[in-house]
């Protein structure tokens, strides 16, 4: 018998009532209110110089400025796809909740996140099929799934779709704020950001809220086994950024060498740490990890 009788504390519930209005308020139409440029530059760089997945490696060095937007933009193109990816499946997850018995406060709250993440796979996807002629497959951006169900399977799909979120989100807040992007670029990723600011808001609450009753109802080997599967899974998420597909597409040679190669780098582990920073400290702060290096 699965309850979910405490998923909604008086916390989450103000929280909700006010991201409700925030999406009420700061509603857009993305179908039509999006100009998109005819066509983006090849020679400018498609994502950030610093996040390129070469970036901190001696291998960025190797490389001419030119081949590098052609990698920026394959690895720009990767990055939408993997949020195409990444949404369906986290709708798909969420649409088993909304309207459930327990769900009645929450489910207001995930019509305007599903409302929100179609609309975000519409320019995502749009995006990708406009500029590149194609999105990437998801072969490197799957996960297992799990076999869990109660609340256990609640905290994974929402830990699943909450540090995703976060993932993307240190991507897209940089790149909002990036003026050697092409404004088209900027504006994509601060679009998404936007919204994401609210869905980030809620999960973080609700992760909180589902683990700290995990903690009291569960034993202490499904605890260990429910934060190995989250610090796992984490670093499964980071390998997303290493596509070979992109990288045999910028014209590297040794394309699926060069993944292995770069998940291996001690600089790209830095790299990592950095993006991963404010999620971890708050992964630590709801003790859902007893260890903010989880690379040790
Ligand atoms: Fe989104
Ligand atoms: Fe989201």
């Amino acid at each position: 018998m699965e309850d979910h009788s405490k998923i909604v504390g008086e916390g989450l519930k103000k929280m909700i009532t006010k991201l409700v209005s925030m999406s009420k308020a700061d509603k857009h139409d993305v179908f039509n209110d999006i100009s998109w440029p005819d066509q983006l530059d090849d020679n400018q760089f498609w994502i950030s110089r610093h996040l390129i997945s070469l970036y901190n490696t001696p291998l960025i060095e190797q490389v001419s400025e030119e081949e590098l937007y052609r990698l920026s933009k394959e690895e720009c193109v990767n990055f939408f796809s993997l949020n195409v990816h990444g949404i369906r499946e986290l709708l798909l997850d969420v649409m088993q909740y909304i309207h459930q018995p327990k769900f009645e406060v929450v489910s207001e709250f995930l019509h305007h996140f599903i409302d929100e993440e179609n609309e975000h796979m519409f320019f995502f996807a749009k995006f990708c099929q406009k500029y590149a002629g194609k999105i990437y497959d998801d072969k490197f951006l799957k996960y297992p799934t799990d076999n869990t169900s109660g609340n256990v399977r609640l905290f994974f799909v929402f830990m699943r779709i909450w540090t995703f979120e976060m993932i993307v989100d240190y991507y897209n807040s940089q790149m909002a704020n990036d003026k050697s992007l092409h404004p088209f670029i900027q504006e994509i990723n601060g679009l998404h950001h936007k919204d994401e600011s609210r869905h980030i808001a809620f999960g973080g609450k609700l992760l909180q809220s589902v683990f700290k009753d995990l903690l009291e109802l569960e034993s202490s080997e499904t605890i260990n086994s429910i934060r190995t599967y989250t610090q796992n899974y984490i670093k499964n998420r980071m390998g997303m950024f290493y596509n070979p597909y992109a990288y045999k597409a910028a014209g590297i040679e040794d394309f699926f060498s060069m993944r292995n190669v770069l998940l291996e780098n001690e600089g790209r582990r830095e790299m990592h740490k950095e993006i991963l920073k404010g999620m971890l400290n708050k992964l630590y702060d709801y003790e859902i990890i007893l260890d903010k290096n989880i690379y040790s």
